[in-house]
């Protein structure tokens, strides 16, 4: 049996992620937490035919926190601020690094076990913090922390078929390896499959499209938000694919994961110089069970593009671990 819980269950990702595991076979129940609406969605949600009991928890009741966490097996967190036209991912720390800590603490304290997948941005920085909380429970598992980058590979295939004038985006897989903000987001177009060749201004301004897709969104919904529905659409596919690793099945993605404790981890580390990287993983029972070392097969133009990535990552990460070292 699996239990699935959303912390931010009630927001523009937590209310259509929410729905797509309520449609999932590899959920068998669960608990929506937000400090508003959480009982109204899962109230709206427990009327869908798909087998499995739906629970709304609200941050100020009794069961809170605790309820919504006891007994979860996986995690999502989509809670918090989003995006404005201006604004950078990193400007949300503020007021997201302190969600982020609060959630972490619940599961350090009630699902110490569970698979945690953290959407909230900035994620080249709360991944950071929710280990340096963990840490400090003794509860951390660097191959049970994930930083949701899945939808910069949903962009990476959707753009890049777009690109190529190949009809069906699923057929396309662009590897996206680094962070998730800006030029942190390295596609590695050279090694897509099937091979793809787009060189030129082509391959620049398709490059800086999938680093700078969030800000397409952002732009677009003028104030209102940022990107929900594809976001829901790609944390979906990351939940899904470890569960699936959790039952055996084959199932891989890109994460962004603290590189310590994963076999692999060490060599991509000694590149990279830097703790956290999204690097493709494989998922199995006890979660990430390998992550695939594909930056040395990268050309020479993508290795430019790791430099400036593993440049900015550094300061995200810092700042993630400062936060937790030395409260503000
Ligand atoms: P939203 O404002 O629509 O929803 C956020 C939800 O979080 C709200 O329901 C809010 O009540 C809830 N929340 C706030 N504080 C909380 C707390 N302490 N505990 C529990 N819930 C709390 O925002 P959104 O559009 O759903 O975006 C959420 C986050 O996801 C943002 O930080 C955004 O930048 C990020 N995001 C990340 C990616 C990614 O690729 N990783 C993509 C899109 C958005
Ligand atoms: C995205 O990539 O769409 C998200 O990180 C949200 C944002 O702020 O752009």
């Amino acid at each position: 049996m699996v239990k699935a819980v959303v912390a931010g269950a009630a927001g523009g990702i937590g209310q259509p992620l929410s729905l797509l595991l309520k449609l999932s076979p590899y959920v068998d129940e669960l608990a929506l937490y937000d400090v508003v609406n959480s009982p109204g969605v899962a109230a709206d949600l427990s009327h869908i035919s798909t087998t499995g009991p739906v629970k709304g928890y609200l941050a100020k009741d009794e069961a809170g926190l605790k309820g919504a966490l006891t007994g979860a097996d996986i995690v999502v967190i989509p809670a918090g601020i989003p995006r404005k036209p201006g604004m950078t991912r990193d400007d949300l720390f503020k007021i997201n690094a302190g969600i982020v800590q609060n959630i972490i603490e619940g599961i350090a304290q009630y699902a110490p076990k569970a698979f945690i997948l953290i959407i909230s941005n900035p994620v080249n920085s709360t991944v950071p913090i929710a280990a340096e909380v963990l840490k400090k429970h003794n509860v951390f598992d660097p191959k049970r922390l994930f930083g949701v980058t899945t939808l910069d590979s949903v962009r990476a295939d959707t753009f890049t078929a777009e690109v190529s004038s190949i009809k069906d985006p699923k057929s396309v897989h662009v590897p996206v390896v680094g962070g998730h903000s800006g030029e942190t987001i390295v596609p590695l177009l050279s090694l897509t499959t099937p091979n793809v060749s787009i060189q030129g201004e082509t391959r620049d301004k398709l490059v800086n499209r999938i680093q700078f897709g969030g800000d397409e969104v952002v732009k677009a919904k003028d104030g209102a938000g940022s990107a929900t529905l594809s976001m829901a659409y790609a944390g979906f596919l990351f939940a899904e694919a470890v569960l699936k690793g959790a039952k055996g099945e084959a199932a891989t993605a890109a994460a962004y994961i603290h590189l310590d404790g994963v076999t692999g981890g060490s060599e991509i580390k000694q590149k990279v110089g830097v703790d956290y990287f999204a690097v493709p993983v494989t998922f199995g029972p006890e979660g990430a069970v390998k992550a695939e070392n594909i930056l040395t097969k990268a050309n020479e133009y993508e290795q430019q593009l790791l430099k400036v990535a593993i440049d900015g990552l550094k300061g995200n990460i810092s700042k993630g671990v400062d936060f937790v070292a030395n409260p503000p």
